[in-house]
């Protein structure tokens, strides 16, 4: 199975990516490392732990990072996920400890001791937590195996500003850093997870699984979707950070192009942008393949048979 560190701030898209990761054999998820963004840091640590115990995987070390970006203030998205981030169904706190150490010296430590190329990080927050490792321990870049990120959009734009997309707009500096690295990048941009909008049917299936994970991922998206009824008028919710697992899973399911992706970190009104050159009119070498399409039938007929798995 391929190893993967999952870097989150949830929210309730990426409480679905989680169940999607723990329910799949092809992926050994060596940890979680929470990140502020969606909501603050001791929100997003201890919702990681609640959807760790949900799923019976209070084995599973959880790692806080870092509570602020690397430069400015924090952003937060309550407007979208509710003051707890993963508003929609109640969950107790949760009992599992946070795993002790700083999430980026265990990123760091894991990328030191594993063989070098095994393992992929998936953030599907802001990049800060995968940044400052970066930063702090040059060595452990070439050892990373791929970086599999929800963040970025093109075509679709902005989705916290016109023209940035809320994690690389949290965190531009971090992004930026991540983007030069050299690591390969595989991009979920809101180009492709604005087109993974759940349907009802889709919804009031996992509702009716005889577990207790479906009915949370009901009540999660129904939550989630509220925001993109009033605000876009589109029916259904973004499985936005999903789609970065769906990718490692079964990658013929989309479809990008392998392309040059900036970040712009000083615009005056672009900062945070992904400035895709989608079109090959730079010059400029392809450092991402930047995701675009999704066979969306095949994507939920995926995560409906995974979180059937779960308890
Ligand atoms: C991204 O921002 C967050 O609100 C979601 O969890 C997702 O990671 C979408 O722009
Ligand atoms: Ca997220």
């Amino acid at each position: 199975a391929q190893k993967i560190i999952i870097d989150t701030d949830p929210g309730q898209d990426d409480a679905v990516a989680i169940l999607l990761a723990l329910a799949s054999p092809e992926l050994d998820v060596l940890g979680l490392t929470a990140v502020a963004g969606n909501v603050p840091l001791s929100l997003t640590e201890a919702n990681a732990r609640r959807i760790c115990e949900l799923a019976g995987r209070s084995d599973l070390p959880v790692h806080a990072g870092c509570d602020r970006p690397m430069a400015g203030d924090l952003v937060t998205a309550e407007h979208v996920h509710g003051q707890t981030g993963l508003d929609g169904i109640a969950l107790p706190d949760p009992t599992m400890p946070l795993a002790d150490g700083h999430a980026v010296d265990f990123i760091i430590d894991t990328l030191r001791r594993e063989e070098p190329g095994s393992v992929t990080l998936v953030p599907i927050g802001p990049l800060t937590n995968i940044a400052t490792a970066f930063e702090r321990a040059p060595d452990i870049v070439s050892r990373v195996a791929r970086v599999v990120l929800m963040g970025g959009a093109y075509f679709e734009v902005g989705n916290i500003t016109p023209a940035a997309e809320f994690n690389i707009y949290v965190d531009p500096e971090a992004a930026a850093i991540v983007f030069a690295s050299g690591v390969p990048l595989t991009v979920a941009s809101l180009d492709v997870t604005h087109r993974a909008l759940t349907s009802r049917e889709w919804v009031e299936a996992m509702r009716s699984l005889p577990n207790r994970c479906g009915p949370a991922v009901a009540g999660w998206t129904d939550f989630f979707e509220r925001y993109d009824r009033e605000k876009y008028g589109s029916l259904g919710a973004p499985l936005h950070d999903p789609c970065a697992i769906a990718w490692l899973i079964r990658p013929e399911l989309f479809e990008g192009r392998e392309i040059n992706v900036e970040i712009e970190t000083e615009g005056r009104f672009t900062r945070g942008m992904t400035v895709a050159d989608w079109w090959r009119v730079t010059g400029r070498d392809a450092n991402a393949l930047f995701l675009r399409e999704v066979d969306r039938d095949a994507l939920f007929a995926l995560l409906s048979d995974r979180i059937a798995t779960l308890p």
